[in-house]
């Protein structure tokens, strides 16, 4: 579709962004605009030189011009403006969030999946050029492996545009049904880059509270993530006497990620208050700054560009209606946390579970990790561990040992792909066996340019570190059946050298 007329339906405050958004891009133009407030639809009618205005959206969605919508009514509007542009054949750009609650996302869900047009959710964060810089900085490495991330919001009682009292209006009803304009409305954006930085949230825990009875802040929100060992918290102050440097509202964040061998920090987002670069990274090697464009309002720009490419069948909505439906459930699973004083759990589907739920999740583990520890102690490796004096002078103690140099040999191949070793470390690795002659067999794992190599009966010369152990024991290790610190800690392993260095092994080698 090479041109393209896109029809505003609600055009207060941050519809100048969606402006912004589309009137740069060829081929697309502002066929119509709408709003329920006549004079607003006028004003933007005159000001974006669009062909009609309307101030009922299914007039606008009966105009042939119209082509695609962007909606940006207030939240509790979104269901049902949707369907009928679905239903209408219009192609769809809701405003985050995309609705207030489950229900009504899996209503649209459902429409979006059925539908021949395009449908996807605006969230200008992840487009945000400085997140989206982060987001490849982490997953090209340079930090390592990410087990943190923290988001500062403040926002302050002056500073930055105009805001109408009729857009805080419906807000402030918002925040009286436990929806408030910092952690509901404005968190839509943070738990989108929390999650599309380090991925799916699994659980979250929320303390809200409110300086004013207006705005729900102070707060601080925890959250662990579903697929690694990482975790996130994202702290709002409202300053009511600090005015903030913003040419937006009168917000700032930033954002820091630390991984196993780094941080980086995003150092503003909506606001100027930190000027200079506008991320930082440290690489344990020192700091690099980067001076990536930071102006808030092209996080719109790229969203927009999104919608019409997708229009154009050029790449994916984002965020499509699943994703959407996804950040809401963390957006309710924070409001649930804060108003029931506990933690709330999120199964994979984004459906909060309830206590006993989760009390049977943990009983589960916890018995999966009992049955674990029962087949480790049943297993010769593990039998091995325990009475490797016992078995030194049997056929076993034999075959465990030639298991432990096997699986030594095999170990660069195990080399972990996602945890790149960006370091050299050369490991020197004495085994004791009765089945070595000597009753030691010494190895030396070398790691060098991200790669790996084994040579056998010598040690390095100059080792990062030594391990001492058993044959049985090593061969425990490299099977999986039983854990290096725990080995450490039993004293059935010794290190001379960094216990991090044994730790980055781990990673690396997936021990
Ligand atoms: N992406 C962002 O950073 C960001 C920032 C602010 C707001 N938003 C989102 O944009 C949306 C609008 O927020 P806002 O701050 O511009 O609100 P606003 O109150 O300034 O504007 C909403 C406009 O919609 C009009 N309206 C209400 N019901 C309507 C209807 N049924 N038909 C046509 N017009 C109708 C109102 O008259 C008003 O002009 C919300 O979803 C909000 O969460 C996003």
């Amino acid at each position: 579709m090479d041109r393209i007329g896109i029809g505003i339906i609600g055009c207060g405050r941050i519809a100048d962004m969606a402006y912004e958004g589309y009137r740069r891009i060829p081929g697309v133009h502002i066929a119509a605009v709408c709003d329920a407030d006549e004079r607003t639809a006028l004003r933007r009618h005159s000001e974006w030189g669009a062909k009609a205005h309307y101030t009922d959206y299914r007039r606008l969605l009966e105009d042939p011009a119209v082509d695609a919508v962007e909606v940006l009514t207030p939240h509790t509007s979104h269901v049902e403006i949707s369907l009928d542009a679905i239903a209408a054949g219009k192609h769809l750009a809701l405003q985050k969030p995309m609705t207030i609650d489950r229900a009504g996302a899996h209503r649209l869900v459902n429409a979006a999946a059925s539908a021949t047009t395009v449908c996807k959710v605006t969230e200008n964060y992840i487009f945000y050029p400085p997140i989206r810089f982060a987001a490849q900085v982490i997953n090209e490495g340079f930090i390592g492996s990410p087990s943190s991330i923290s988001i500062k919001l403040i926002a302050g009682g002056k500073g930055g545009w105009q805001v109408p009292p009729s857009a805080w209006a419906w807000r402030l009803k918002e925040f009286a049904e436990g929806r408030g304009m910092q952690t509901f409305d404005h968190g839509h954006h943070l738990w989108s880059t929390a999650r599309f930085l380090l991925g799916p949230i699994q659980k979250v825990s929320a303390w809200i509270g409110t300086s004013d009875s207006v705005i729900d802040s102070p707060a601080t929100i925890m959250w662990k993530y579903r697929d690694r060992e990482a975790f996130g918290v994202c702290e709002y102050v409202y300053s009511q006497d600090m005015e903030i440097p913003s040419n937006y509202y009168a917000n700032d964040e930033w954002i820091e990620v630390f991984g196993s061998g780094g941080l980086i920090k995003i150092n503003r987002c909506t606001g100027t208050m930190l000027s200079g670069p506008s991320v930082s990274l440290y690489s344990g090697d020192g700091w690099r700054h980067f001076n990536i464009p930071s102006d808030w309002k092209l996080g719109f720009i790229g969203s927009a560009w999104n919608f019409i490419r997708a229009i154009r069948g050029e790449e994916k909505p984002c965020l499509s209606f699943p994703q959407a439906m996804e950040i809401l459930s963390i957006n309710l699973a924070i409001a649930a946390s804060a108003q029931k004083g506990r933690e709330v759990w999120m199964a994979s589907d984004g459906s909060m579970l309830s206590p006993l739920s989760v009390y049977l999740k943990k009983q589960g583990e916890l018995r999966k990790a009992q049955a674990a520890k029962k087949m480790l102690l049943e297993t010769a490796g593990a039998e091995a561990i325990d009475r490797s004096s016992e078995l030194a002078s049997t056929k076993a103690a034999e075959e465990t040992s030639s298991l432990a140099v096997r699986l030594t040999r095999d170990l660069p191949s195990r080399i972990n792909a996602t945890r790149p070793m960006r370091e050299d470390i050369e490991v020197g690795l004495e085994l004791s066996g009765a089945a070595f002659l000597g009753g030691t067999k010494r190895m030396s794992i070398i790691i060098r340019g991200g790669g790996a190599y084994v040579d056998e009966d010598k040690l390095p010369p100059n080792p990062s570190i030594v391990i001492k152990t058993q044959a049985a024991v090593w061969a425990g290790i490299l099977l999986g059946k039983h854990a290096i610190e725990s080995a450490y800690l039993h004293g059935k392993l010794k290190l001379t050298g960094p216990v991090q260095t044994a730790l980055k092994l781990k990673k690396l080698f997936c021990l």
